[in-house]
Order: structure tokens, then C-alpha cells, then sequence
């Protein structure tokens, strides 16, 4: 089985968006891009925006606890989002590595809870400028998939996200990008099989317009994950029909 063609191009709002966001949301589902488009806004907007969206786009979260209910003050379980109309969540995203120390065996245990919901899960991976520039990028990664997927496939994407490119307007080249994304897959399929060669593995980190059919067109990308420019209708439509 090949790679799936269809490109799939996430926004991930991150913790930006108060309720005057979702007209950017309204403008990016009246747009019917051809190319398929999610949206994980932050939790206070999923509710209006599935609303919104009306199923012409897939919305979803940024983050879920791994227990299904309990003594868990602020955080938000896989149940909670589904039972709120999200479709999928993210998982392992860097700044929650960084900024909540989430380990790959909480994120694979995200990942499972999640799954268990019926979301699709995102799970994300890369390495930091240091890792790279110590040549560590590779077994990196390795690692944090070993450690965070789950023992299938299932509902599950991959975003392969370098941190020092998040954000920050840099991004690796053409190359660089290819070669990791066969790097994954090449780890997929010893681990998975034929699962490993179908399931998605989306980009992310300083996707713009301008870069988008440059980094969307290497083997094995399968998509965006997609940060500040998801926040403006007319720059996510536009990466869309880039990819
Ligand atoms: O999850 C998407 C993200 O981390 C990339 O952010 O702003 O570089 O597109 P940005």
C-alpha cells in the first residue's frame, strides 16, 4: 500500500483565538477547499466552532489528559472532547514537552486514552537545534516515536515538527525534510508493517503560503501542521491550495 495522496492541512491555534476568532473559521468552511482542512482551536472555542464548522471541517484539540475523568483540576480528558464534537487531538506537541516536561510515555498514554475516545490522535515529534546540530536529529526522533505510539496504527498521524523551526520563520530544507520524513517512514514500517507505509506524516514548523508546495511536495509529507498562519483564513486557504 502507498502513502495516501490526499494532503490533509491542520491549524493548530495554539493558545490564541477568543470567541471573534470563529470568523476566520467561518471564512476558512464557506472557502470549501479541496484540500482537506482541521482546525484544533483552543478548548473554550471547540463547542462554537463544530457548530460553525458545521462538518465541512474537522475540529479538534490541542492536548488531553490521559485519565477519562477524575481529580485532575484544569485539564480536559479525550471523553470531554469528543463528547464536545472534536473529531482528533494532538499530542506530544513540543511546547507542552517543554512547557509541562510531558514525557513520551505520557504522551503515548494520551495518545491511547485518546484513541479509546474515538478521536484520531496527531502525535508529534522533532528534535531541537542541538540535537540537530549534534547530528542527534535521527535517533531523536526515533525515540520519541518508539516511545510514544501506541502498539498500532489505528487513527493515528504523525507530525514531525522540528522545535527550532516552530515559530520562528525557519525552516529545514527541502531536503533535510525529505530525508527525515523517509526517515519515519522507514521506522513505520519496520515497526508497523504495511500500516507504516499508509499512515500520514504531516510537517509542521514555519509553514507560510510561500514555502508551502516547496516542503508539501517532498516523498512522504502528507500534510501541515500548521501554527500562526492557520490563525488567518486567507493564509491556511492558501496553503491549502498550495499543497
Ligand atoms: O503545531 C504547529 C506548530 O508548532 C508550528 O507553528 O507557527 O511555526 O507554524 P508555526
Amino acid at each position: 500500500m502507498s502513502p495516501p495522496m490526499q494532503p490533509l492541512i491542520v491549524g493548530n491555534w495554539k493558545m490564541n483565538g477568543l470567541v471573534a476568532a470563529l470568523g476566520e473559521l467561518w471564512g476558512m468552511s464557506q472557502a470549501r477547499p479541496e484540500t482537506e482542512i482541521w482546525i484544533a482551536p483552543p478548548f473554550t472555542l471547540i463547542d462554537r466552532a463544530v457548530s460553525l464548522a458545521a462538518g465541512r471541517i474537522a475540529i479538534g484539540g490541542q492536548d488531553c489528559h490521559h485519565s477519562t475523568s477524575g481529580a485532575h483540576t484544569g485539564c480536559i480528558s479525550a471523553a470531554m472532547l469528543a463528547d464536545s464534537g472534536a473529531k482528533f487531538v494532538i499530542t506530544g506537541h513540543s511546547e507542552r514537552r517543554t512547557d509541562n516536561h510531558e514525557t513520551d510515555a505520557q504522551v503515548r498514554a494520551k495518545t491511547i486514552a485518546a484513541r479509546a475516545a474515538g478521536l484520531t490522535v496527531i502525535v508529534c515529534v522533532g528534535e531541537t537545534e542541538a540535537q540537530r546540530d549534534a547530528g542527534a536529529h535521527e535517533s531523536t526522533v526515533t525515540e520519541q516515536l518508539d516511545a510514544s505510539l501506541p502498539d498500532d496504527l489505528t487513527d493515528i498521524i504523525i507530525a514531525y515538527e522540528p522545535v527550532w523551526a516552530i515559530g520562528t520563520g525557519r525552516t529545514p530544507t527541502p531536503e533535510d525534510v525529505a530525508a527525515m520524513h523517509a526517515h519515519i517512514r522507514a521506522n513505520l514500517v519496520a515497526r508497523f508493517g504495511e500500516a507504516g507505509q499508509g499512515a500520514r506524516i504531516l510537517y509542521g514548523g514555519s509553514v507560510k503560503p510561500e514555502n508551502a508546495a516547496l516542503l508539501l511536495g517532498q516523498p512522504n509529507v502528507g500534510g501541515a501542521l500548521v501554527g500562526g498562519a492557520s490563525l488567518i483564513a486567507t493564509s491556511l486557504l492558501a496553503i491549502a491550495a498550495a499543497a
